[in-house]
């Protein structure tokens, strides 16, 4: 389940109800999936064969469609990086600069773990999403944030698009972002 570190305070918010309060304050859609319902063998699998893609997202193919037909998601794939995708370290480095979109940026985690650093209200400043597996996120379009893998460094995840050029990243430089923990 999805927990919320708030940079400033260090502050963790955890449990289903109050994950998904603080991210609706925050305008960031939270929902959940059961991940149970991938076969045992995919669930720990972060290399994957197209005919493995096509499997977990027919697993999820219901819960897709639903999300889709109520965001107006047009198309979707599967996203899988681990130690064993190529430059994975530059690939990350790349990631990890705080952008905006002009489209939502969705990811449904089906494996592994992932982190969302995301610059909230002025109240909270930045905070982190840890997911893992059935976390179901949505960051909207124009708010800074960026993506990362956690100390495991796997993860499979769901993508879904209105079009696939609205998620161009554009970078949002901000001075008063620090990388480093507090
Ligand atoms: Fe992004």
């Amino acid at each position: 389940m999805a927990e919320i570190r708030i940079r400033n305070t260090n502050e963790r918010i955890q449990g289903e109800e109050n994950v998904r309060a603080f991210l609706e304050g925050q305008e960031v859609l939270y929902e959940h999936w059961n991940p149970e319902q991938l076969p045992v063998e995919l669930r720990n699998k972060f290399i994957l064969s197209d005919e493995e893609k096509g499997q977990i997202l027919a697993t999820f193919d219901n819960e897709i469609r639903d999300l889709a037909s109520r965001r107006g998601y047009l198309t979707w794939d599967i996203i899988a990086l681990s130690d064993a995708t190529p430059n994975l370290d530059e690939l990350l480095k790349k990631f990890e600069q705080v952008h905006t979109h002009t489209e939502d940026e969705v990811r449904a985690i089906t494996a592994g773990k992932g982190i969302f650093i995301i610059k909230g209200t002025d109240e909270v400043g930045y905070f982190d999403v840890e997911l893992e597996a059935g976390d179901v996120i949505s960051v909207p379009e124009h708010k800074p944030h960026f993506f990362t893998l956690m100390e495991n460094r796997q993860i499979v995840a769901v993508r879904l698009f209105i079009e696939t050029e609205g998620w161009i990243a554009h970078s949002y430089d901000d001075p008063s972002f620090q990388k480093a923990q507090a």
